[in-house]
């Protein structure tokens, strides 16, 4: 008797270790509320994209960058500890900017805009699953990759700001592209996932604390935050890379 009640026990167990949590507190790298307005800009600068064939082929890179960060941001939301508008169709706004990602072609990704939309709006079909793992969502690779190719805009941005409320988006950016970078160790030997983890803890901590600096017009602080975060790039390839 007593075995046959430790059965669903173990199952329970089960269930909680696979339980997919965020890699790191998702409130430490914004706010819900920053998530939102982050979501919104996102959408609009998705629909600029849409707007002609021509937009569609000029800014392929532009709309790549903001649908796969706006996937980042809709997991962010639904699973945030803060309730926001987005909190119920966060998971469908993931969905909705997978698909629009992986659209081929204009007319496709017109088709697939409306559903990024209707999630924008807190439309929540209520059938998207909250629990994926960020790893699933999106390698270390292809999320170092963007941020790489983020960072020469970021440079000219911190050098000459002009408006750093806006351009602290940018930054903003980069700290959420750390999530999975954090969740998708590339590592030999498993002991040495907590310094994989150190190293993308760090730089996440430091791109918020800029981003916030930068909101605040606090540059001589946000150039220091974005330069203490970028340093654990080449400490982690010093460390990880290889020749
Ligand atoms: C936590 C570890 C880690 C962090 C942090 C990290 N990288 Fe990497 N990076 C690697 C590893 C490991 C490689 C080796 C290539 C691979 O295994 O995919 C690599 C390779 C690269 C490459 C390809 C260069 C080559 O020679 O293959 C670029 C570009 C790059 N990283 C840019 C960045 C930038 C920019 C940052 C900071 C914003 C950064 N990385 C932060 C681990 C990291």
């Amino acid at each position: 008797m007593k075995m046959l009640l430790l059965i669903p026990a173990i199952g329970f167990m089960l269930n909680v270790a696979l339980h997919a949590a965020p890699p790191l507190p998702l409130d430490k790298v914004a706010t819900a509320d920053e998530l939102v307005a982050e979501a919104q800009a996102l959408g609009a600068d998705i629909q600029e994209c849409l707007k002609s064939q021509e937009n569609f082929d000029e800014f392929g890179a532009k709309r790549k960058h903001a649908t796969s960060l706006l996937m980042l941001v809709g997991q962010a939301l639904a699973e945030h500890p803060q309730p926001s508008k987005l909190k119920a169709s966060g998971a469908d706004l993931r969905d909705a900017a997978i698909n629009l990602n992986r659209a081929l072609d204009y007319n496709a990704a017109r088709a697939a805009f409306p559903a990024v939309q209707a999630a924008l709006d807190g439309k929540a079909s209520g059938k998207a699953v909250v629990d994926v793992e960020w790893s699933k969502l999106m390698r270390y690779r292809p999320a170092m990759d963007q941020m790489n190719q983020r960072l020469p805009a970021l440079r000219r941005v911190m050098r000459r700001p002009k408006d750093p409320v806006t351009e602290s988006r940018q930054m903003l950016a980069m700290a959420i592209l750390s999530l999975p970078m954090h969740a998708d160790p590339k590592v030999k030997n498993p002991t040495d996932i907590p310094e994989w983890q150190a190293f993308t803890t760090s730089m996440q901590t430091h791109l918020t604390d800029a981003t916030a600096k930068l909101r605040a017009k606090d540059i001589a602080a946000a150039n220091e935050a974005f330069v203490a975060g970028m340093a654990n790039c080449n400490k982690c390839h010093e460390r990880f890379k290889g020749p």
